[in-house]
């Protein structure tokens, strides 16, 4: 089997009290913005949403201004498309890719794909050469012309180059080092914001249901024992 297992991946958010780290978040966001934004959209987010990750209003509409993506616009009377800046209430926009057409949308991948933000992870640090013996085994599986080999994609050879190739591709503001492997981490914990930006609040909800709940049966115990006390 050629295929791998996503390895592990530890983020804040993991686990039923799983929390955003917003600076994380926000490395993620660049790094999406700087490396990913060129071919990828996030339809179902909206440039606005950024502030739940601390960006101020007019941060959001810098960037929703200066994103290198243009929002595509019918003109009516021409009858043909033309396109303008972003504003922060528009989605980031769709990207066409020459060489395969519209990659995938980014907004829901981590729910797409099981373990989706460990599998992230794994794709993007997991491109590889394939080795002799495996061609020799599987010949039908040789990375064909324009594919690169990734043992964690599906289907082994994926038509997205490497997109994470050297250490500090982005320029992170809050000191962390941005090793390829950090940058990756940091992109997955974004696509799980991306994804689910009520996750946190959703945690906080079920803890309180379930706090709730425990009380609850506190209090039946005992107004049971005091309605039945003195009878045998
Ligand atoms: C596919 C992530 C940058 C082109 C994908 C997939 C993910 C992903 C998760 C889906 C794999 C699947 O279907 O399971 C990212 C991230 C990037 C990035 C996080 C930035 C760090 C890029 C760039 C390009 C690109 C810069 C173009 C040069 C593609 C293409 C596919 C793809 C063409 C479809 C591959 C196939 O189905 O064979 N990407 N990507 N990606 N990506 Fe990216």
């Amino acid at each position: 089997e050629l295929h791998k297992h996503p390895k592990e991946l530890d983020l804040a958010s993991n686990g039923p009290f799983g929390k955003f780290d917003l600076a994380q978040l926000q490395r993620g966001f660049l790094v999406f913005e700087k490396v990913c934004a060129s071919c990828h959209s996030l339809n179902l987010v909206s440039f606005r949403e950024l502030g739940a990750l601390g960006y101020n209003e007019a941060e959001v509409k810098k960037i929703a201004k200066d994103w290198p993506v243009k929002q595509p616009v019918f003109d009516e009377k021409a009858g043909t498309w033309g396109e303008r800046d972003n504003i922060a209430s528009d989605r980031f926009p769709k990207v066409y890719y020459p060489a395969t057409g519209v990659p995938p949308d980014l907004s829901l991948i981590t729910k797409a794909r099981h373990d989706g933000a460990a599998y992230v992870h794994s794709l993007l640090t997991g491109y590889a050469e394939q080795t002799p013996e495996e061609i020799a085994k599987f010949p039908g599986a040789k990375t064909p012309e324009g594919s690169y080999y990734n043992p964690y994609f599906a289907n082994l050879n994926i038509a997205m180059p490497p997109p994470l190739t050297a250490d500090n591709q982005v320029t992170y503001s809050d000191g962390t080092n941005a090793t390829v492997d950090q940058m990756a981490k940091d992109v997955s914990a974004f696509l799980v914001w991306t994804a689910e930006p009520t996750m946190q609040t959703r945690h906080q909800a079920g803890l309180a249901v379930v706090l709730f709940l425990l009380l609850a049966t506190v209090l039946a115990f005992g107004a049971y024992q005091t309605v039945w006390r003195g009878i045998k």
